[in-house]
């Protein structure tokens, strides 16, 4: 495992564990996961040195952070906690009390990382911070983060704080590679941290699904990657990412995550539906992309223009429909 080079205790490892996943109807990976696979994968995770452990109050309504924090039990200094707090009513009083119903969920006295789930488009950050500001101050918080803000409101979340707001949780992946030309360049110059959340584009860059073989569970139908129309327009991107694959003797998601993490500033926090993704997860770290491997894989990650928007809906509704007769088969 590699780590970033930032003070933090213990160091942030350049492979996290993202675990919306854990007890998440969403996902839809059912009892026996929530009940034993996150465990073991968590587990798993901790012996190969990853450290960085991301949920949030609103995953699973509080079940994701409960399934965390068993987990972890005994291995609490190994292990760096991130939470998000759900702005909805992001005054002081409030943010407090989630924070503490967080840190009581994952049987912890102090969450490493407090980020904002999402900028508020009513409430300015001078308010929630005053809430973080006051959480850091008795211990409850070590770092505040943030996510899915701009590079402005980052900015400006920091200077609502007076303090470094360590890290902006944003959407990364060569299916989303727009955080490389503004925020990984800032975070690099100024010591701060970009922590790609889907950066496996939710296992549209595995390789494993096509048109023929789709995901079949609710966050996945409501995704456009996964229509055909869109695996179609991937090809040009699943081929380099096929070629750099082969040269490194990798998979596709190891190198779709060995790119996301290239720079120092960079870590990746991939959700697994089992231990033995965890793993190949996890060995990407090790993985070391030339220039021009990267390079080539940004240019057609550029030049893969997915379908969005109102033209995507009939193939959204057919998906959703799959879904819900793939359920129900199941259930
Ligand atoms: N801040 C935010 O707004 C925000 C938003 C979304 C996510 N997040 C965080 O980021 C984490 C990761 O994002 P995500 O879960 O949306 O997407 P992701 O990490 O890109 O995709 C995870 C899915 O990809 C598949 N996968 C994982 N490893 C694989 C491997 N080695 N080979 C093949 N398939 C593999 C698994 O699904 P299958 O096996 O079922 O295909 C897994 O559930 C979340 O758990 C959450 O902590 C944050």
């Amino acid at each position: 495992m590699r780590y970033l080079d930032i003070d933090t205790v213990p160091k942030i490892s350049t492979i996290g564990l993202g675990t919306w996943q854990f007890g998440s109807r969403q996902w839809g990976y059912g009892t026996p996961y929530a009940e034993r696979e996150s465990r073991a994968i968590v587990r798993r995770a901790i012996e190969l040195g990853v450290t960085l452990f991301d949920t949030a109050e609103v995953y699973g309504l509080g079940r994701s952070e409960r399934i965390l924090g068993q987990a972890i039990e005994g291995y609490r200094d190994e292990v760096f906690l991130a939470t998000k707090l759900l702005p909805l009513v992001p005054v002081p009083p409030v943010v407090e009390q989630r924070a503490v119903a967080s840190a009581n969920r994952l049987g912890v006295r102090r969450l490493d990382l407090y980020q904002v789930h999402q900028p508020n488009p009513l409430v300015p950050d001078t308010v929630i911070m005053r809430g973080m500001r006051a959480l850091q101050r008795v211990g409850l918080v070590g770092e505040v983060g943030v996510s899915n803000y701009t590079l402005a409101r980052w900015k400006a979340a920091e200077e609502a704080l007076g303090a470094r707001v360590l890290s902006n949780q944003v959407r990364f992946s060569l299916a989303a590679p727009g955080p490389a030309d503004d925020l990984v360049p800032y975070a690099e110059r100024t010591g701060h941290v970009v922590i790609a959340y889907s950066p496996l584009a939710q296992g549209f860059l595995s390789g494993r699904y096509d048109g023929a073989t789709r995901p079949r569970n609710s966050v996945r139908a409501f995704n456009t990657l996964f229509l055909p129309v869109n695996q179609k327009r991937a090809a040009g991107l699943l081929r380099v990412l096929h070629e750099v694959a082969d040269a490194h003797d990798a998979t596709f998601a190891q190198v779709a995550l060995a790119w996301v993490i290239r720079s120092r500033a960079v870590v990746a926090i991939p959700g697994a539906s089992s231990v033995a993704q965890l793993e190949s997860n996890a060995a990407a770290a090790e993985i070391d992309l030339s220039e021009d491997e990267w390079q080539a894989l940004r240019d057609a990650a550029v030049r893969f223009r997915p379908a969005a928007g109102p033209a995507t809906l009939p193939g959204l509704v057919r998906a959703r429909l799959a879904a819900s007769a793939g359920a129900s088969a199941g259930a």
